[in-house]
């Protein structure tokens, strides 16, 4: 397993147009495998969780192919080509087109496949069986499992229905109405999708608006979804015999890859970059909010549309200081995937960061509130650890030290910022997780760090 180690960087300074949206790759893949028809996938994700969703699909009878674009290469220290992205060309089916896979289907570390293609599978006349790595198969299932029995699908999991491996009986749902117990954009759309199998309107309420690219993309596929306020509503196309149009879709780039590079920008002085064609959808971009109210200087140009995405380029320079601040409650959300690197954000910021009502990150790749409390810790942080969330003062002099990335991609990311910063070298284990989201991150950042 790859050790990475940084050591203090000068600036940060350059152009970088991060790797396409990991939430955005997966969604194509499913829906256009569940459309009838020729989709294209332009800039599609060549990571290791969307590669799990496009392997799924490929095994229940769609037949994918692959180009890749040569643009998107960068060569690693030890000299292997990755390619960050591809286009794809997806023969869809229809929603009742796929094949009972003969073999389980291992999500690896996805809980974005696991959970959206137990949607669509509870609605599919066969047997499937989905299990994942270590830390997926440590992950709650029942947040899916519960609604889709409601829903008349036949599940088992393992541990009393809880956890992978699971297996699913296709059966022919119902429609109900539902009120989620908990933000989560992934029991969401696993619903949604069910909800197209079901027998009538499938109304699906959420405490607080998550990520709604699913929302977005099954409507421009011609799905009969409206959204009111926290409110969806899906009817059920089982009994129709023309289901999801074919969609030809350009994918913009990860706001959460390029979280990364907006925050090594704030806190390494001198720092100017330039990061291009960025899915700035508003149910993902809180943090942005938050590091305005932090005294940031990041600006948000040229915004355009593209393939119903909102996308623009964000500018972001050294800030002079920056102030602590508090943050709770709905914008969670619209943050999740970037508590990590907000910690390390916190570490450079005058005052205590709080930041509660996180309880969600202590169920993600890893323990995320555990192994930012931990990590941090051993750079020479003063925090406090609470079982929502955490207390961080700044402005912390943070020291190099040997961390572990909890093979979880965003926590070795976030460690590799804060090196950027520290005095001495940082070693961080287990860096190879970048790959989940982000292949090439280490070059990435060598090459713009000064
Ligand atoms: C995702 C939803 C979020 C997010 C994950 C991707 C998605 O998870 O953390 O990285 O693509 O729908 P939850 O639904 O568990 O909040």
């Amino acid at each position: 397993m790859k050790i990475a180690e940084l050591t203090k960087a000068k600036s940060l300074k350059g152009e970088i147009i991060p790797p396409p949206d990991k939430s955005i790759s997966h969604r194509a893949v499913m829906f256009a495998s569940i459309a009838y028809g020729k989709s294209i996938v332009k800039n599609f994700l060549r990571a290791e969780d969307p590669i799990s969703t496009m392997n799924a699909f490929r095994i229940m009878g769609i037949e994918i192919t692959e180009a890749r674009t040569q643009k998107s290469e960068v060569r690693n220290e030890d000299s292997r080509l990755k390619t960050q992205n591809s286009e794809l060309i997806i023969h869809g089916k229809g929603l009742y087109g796929l094949k009972e896979p003969f073999d389980v289907l291992d999500c690896g570390n996805s809980g974005t496949t696991v959970r959206l293609i137990s949607g669509i599978l509870s609605g599919n006349p066969f047997f499937s069986v989905l299990t994942g790595d270590d830390s997926l198969k440590q992950r709650p299932m029942a947040r899916v499992i519960n609604p889709l029995k409601e829903m008349g699908a036949d599940i088992s999991a393992r541990s009393g229905d809880k956890y992978l491996p699971m297996a699913i009986k296709g059966k022919v749902l119902r429609a109900i109405n539902y009120n989620m117990p908990v933000a989560s954009a992934q029991v969401k759309s696993c619903l949604i999708l069910a909800g197209l199998y079901a027998d009538g309107t499938t109304i699906i309420t959420e405490p607080q608006k998550s990520r709604d690219h699913t929302e977005r993309m099954l409507m421009a596929m011609g799905a009969e979804i409206e959204v009111e306020g926290l409110t969806i509503k899906v009817k059920g196309q089982g009994s129709r015999s023309k289901g999801l149009q074919p969609i030809d879709i350009t994918i913009p780039s990860d706001f959460s890859s390029a979280a990364f590079f907006i925050a090594g920008a704030l806190i390494i002085p001198n720092s100017e970059i330039l990061i291009r064609n960025v899915c700035i959808n508003p149910t993902r971009t809180g943090l942005l909010d938050v590091i305005k109210n932090m005294g940031g200087d990041v600006r948000v140009e040229n915004m355009r549309d593209v393939s119903g995405e909102h996308v623009a380029d964000i500018y972001c320079k050294s800030a002079g200081s920056l102030k602590a601040v508090k943050i709770s409650g709905d914008i969670m959300p619209s943050l999740i995937d970037e508590f990590p690197i907000l910690c390390v954000l916190a570490t450079q910021a005058d005052g205590v960061t709080e930041i509660r009502g996180a309880g969600e990150l202590r169920v993600k790749e890893s323990d995320r509130i555990k192994a930012m409390t931990t990590e941090l810790k051993k750079l020479g942080v003063e925090l406090e650890e609470y079982p929502d969330g955490i207390a961080i003062k700044g402005k912390a002099s943070l020291k190099g030290a040997t961390v572990e990335s909890y093979h979880d991609h965003r926590i070795a990311m976030s460690l590799a910022i804060a090196a950027l910063v520290a005095e001495g070298t940082m070693t961080i284990n287990n860096a190879s997780c970048v790959d989940i989201s982000f292949p090439g991150f280490f070059e990435e950042l060598k090459r713009i760090t000064g």
